[in-house]
């Protein structure tokens, strides 16, 4: 299955059970919002989860994109992604929670073609304010599947107020042979669906109280499912990256870690800046301004004279198609480069401040401080110059 397929089986599911789709599109949540960026499917549909009637009704379906800047330094590993998007279901106080579950399960199995041996699944084992999640703990053990109970693990919330609940995440076993040990136990059992039982909120005081009504939000990462349905061993080793890996190591030689960085934060950026960010020093455009940075960061660090004029504009081009964005590829290309010369004399100023005689020597972590916040230079940036 391709990455379209896959969505498209998601979506039909979902649909064929009176699920509406709603379209999920730009990262800037709405002005009231109070966070920089969408993190998860659920993000745009708070207030519905909190009772207010949602226009396409109570049954809900998308593909979501999101930005987590929360795991930056896992960025470079096999999983971790800084934009991905995300499937999302949505019963708004219709059906319960164990008919997610068993619909998760039929479409993981029929749709999907998961045999049961390859999945495990964590429920909420409780704790000192809610009990434990015995109905999906029968559920789960009624679809035959082995589950197992953790604590604050299977509890999810967008932040720390407002609409949270016990879940239930389904794992998928990439090790090699036959699967062994359980998720808490062996890192090779891999997150790929979290159901969550949204039923309760959070106040300001770190009480729960009911929500008005009890709420399905299920969230799955697009990314990392096409990677191990199609077998990779990453998520760059799919359709999905397949432009970026054979174009990029043909422009750029560089170690495995510092060319998934690269790929990530150039992937990353060209969708930030399509949804109309520029770089600046304070909110989004500072997490834009960030990324640019650390991507050229690890460019620059064997070689200088690399720059992202080189890049293709086929691939530019595929990025916005595949987020359906509208910008123009030479926009893009612009804001890149312009970023790209400011790091760059920044960087001949920060030469120069480091060759005065009170940096030689090892630095203390008050040099560091000074040296970013006066100068802002990247700390990663020193510690490669310095080496
Ligand atoms: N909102 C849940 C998550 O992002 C489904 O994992």
């Amino acid at each position: 299955m391709n990455t379209d397929d896959i969505v498209r089986t998601f979506l039909d599911f979902y649909r064929e059970r009176g699920h509406e789709s709603i379209t999920g599109s730009t990262l800037l949540p709405p002005p009231s919002d109070p966070v920089l960026f969408t993190t998860s499917g659920m993000h745009p549909l708070t207030p519905y989860l909190q009772g207010r009637p949602h226009p396409q009704g109570r049954r809900l379906v998308n593909l979501q994109r999101c930005l987590r800047t929360t795991d930056l330094d896992d960025i470079g590993d096999l999983t971790h992604l800084t934009v991905f998007e995300m499937l999302g279901s949505w019963s708004l106080g219709d059906y319960d929670h164990p008919q997610s579950l068993r619909w998760g399960y039929e479409l993981l199995r029929d749709g999907f073609g998961i045999p049961r041996e390859k999945l495990y699944v964590t429920v909420f084992g409780g704790d000192e304010q809610v009990g434990p999640d015995l109905e999906s703990l029968h559920t789960w053990r009624e679809l035959g599947l082995p589950v197992e109970s953790t604590g604050d693990e299977n509890w999810w919330s967008n932040g720390p107020v407002g609409p949270c609940g016990p879940d239930s995440e389904i794992f998928y076993w990439t090790g090699d042979g036959p699967p062994e040990g359980s998720p808490t136990t062996d890192s090779r059992w891999v997150e790929i669906w979290n159901h969550v039982h949204m039923r309760l909120e959070r106040g300001e005081d770190g009480g729960l109280v009911p929500l008005r009504q009890v709420n399905v939000d299920t969230g799955m990462g697009l990314e990392r499912l096409v990677s191990v349905l199609q077998g990779g061993r990453s998520v760059y080793e799919t359709d999905l990256f397949e432009p970026w890996m054979r174009i990029l190591p043909t422009l750029w030689v560089l170690d495995d870690h510092s060319m998934r960085v690269v790929v990530d934060h150039l992937r990353s950026s060209m969708v930030v800046i399509g949804d109309g960010v520029r770089p600046s020093n304070t909110g989004r455009g500072y997490v834009l301004r960030r990324l640019i940075r650390r991507l050229l960061t690890s460019l620059w660090r064997d070689d200088p004279s690399r720059t992202v004029s080189d890049l293709p504009v086929e691939l530019v081009g595929r990025t916005l198609d595949h987020f359906r964005q509208s910008l123009e590829v030479d926009t893009v290309r612009e804001v890149l480069l312009d970023e790209e010369r400011r790091f760059s004399h920044l960087l001949e100023r920060g030469r120069r401040v480091l060759s005065r005689p009170e940096f030689r020597g090892p630095l203390s972590e008050e040099d560091y401080l000074y040296l970013h916040d006066t100068h802002g230079l990247p700390r990663e940036w020193v510690a490669g110059l310095l080496r």
